[in-house]
């Protein structure tokens, strides 16, 4: 646990204890079976501020609102005064003096939910809904929800991962919690995107080759390549599929009863195949449905 992290936020994974991090993962598991969501406090003041695109990770923190009757605001960020270059902090005492106590923040710079916090009295909280290349704690959760539905060797298993780790906050949230849980053996499959990682990233993980990484893996992870994040690409993507992606060629080397992640969006034919996308392995449309419930547990832990 991070000692300088308050416990009230969910900014990267390190800032709650396993501990904590279990309950919430129970507590999914019980909404997702059934039980009643607790009611929010009155007035729940939930406001999103998504400066970044997203489909799945918004739509599903709203469906979670919805689902405990909670209507949140939203402040989308190209339509607010941040384009007048008021500061994170000036907004973050703005969403303050008007009354809401819980902001879901998406935003493409490091640092962002900290500077949106520096402004305010101790009355607002943030839930990170993904923050640059740095952090993305409820994919990490939906993530490890799902892995642990599926792998009834967890942590005894073969984590591979392949895509652009050198611009994944999904990949660090992702895997910093499985360690955490237990993970030992994590080969990262960085391909031409190796060079752009830096040697402290992914502490205690192998970088392999794209075959060697998925030989005999439990669980094999493809990631977006975030054209939008580079200058220059780093290999051709016509052939990044056959040279280093997840294709049905090298999901045969692992394990007979693999499984399959992305966080999405999905970049078909780029990082991943139809085949393998849509295969019995994949099980990207339940980590989708993964999320409401990781994201509803949270708001109850926030709200209610
Ligand atoms: N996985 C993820 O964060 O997807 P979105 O960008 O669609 O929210």
């Amino acid at each position: 646990m991070n000692p300088t992290a308050p416990i009230d936020h969910l900014i990267t994974v390190e800032d709650w204890p396993p501990s904590r991090l279990e309950a919430l993962l129970s507590r999914a598991r019980a909404l997702r079976s059934g039980a009643s969501p607790r009611p929010p406090h009155t007035p729940a003041g939930l406001v999103h501020v998504f400066a970044e695109p997203s489909t799945r990770t918004r739509l599903s923190f709203e469906r979670a609102a919805g689902l405990m009757g909670v209507r949140p605001s939203h402040l989308d960020a190209a339509s607010s005064s941040l384009v007048k270059r008021e500061s994170l902090a000036d907004t973050g005492a703005t969403l303050e003096a008007i009354g809401y106590r819980l902001v879901v923040l998406r935003h493409n710079v490091s640092g962002a939910a900290r500077a949106l916090l520096a402004g305010t009295r101790g009355h607002l909280r943030v839930v990170s809904a993904g923050e640059a290349d740095r952090t993305h704690p409820t994919q990490g959760l939906l993530d490890l929800l799902t892995v642990l539905d599926h792998c009834p060797r967890f942590p005894d298993v073969s984590v591979a991962v392949f895509g652009d780790l050198a611009h994944s906050r999904v990949a660090r949230s992702t895997l910093t919690l499985f360690s955490l849980f237990g993970v030992r053996d994590i080969r990262l499959a960085p391909g031409p995107f190796l060079d752009r990682l830096e040697p402290h990233d992914y502490p205690g993980a192998q970088r392999l080759g794209s075959d060697e990484a998925a030989s005999n893996a439990d669980i094999l992870i493809a990631l977006r390549l975030q054209q939008e994040r580079w200058s220059t690409p780093p290999h051709n993507l016509d052939h990044y599929l056959e040279d280093h992606g997840l294709n049905e060629r090298r999901l045969a080397l692992a394990r007979p009863d693999a499984i399959v992640l992305h966080p999405g969006p999905l970049n078909r034919g780029v990082e991943i195949s139809d085949a393998v996308a849509d295969g019995a392995h994949s099980l990207v449309l339940q980590q989708v449905a993964n999320g409401v419930w990781i994201r509803l547990a949270l708001f109850e832990l926030f709200l209610s």
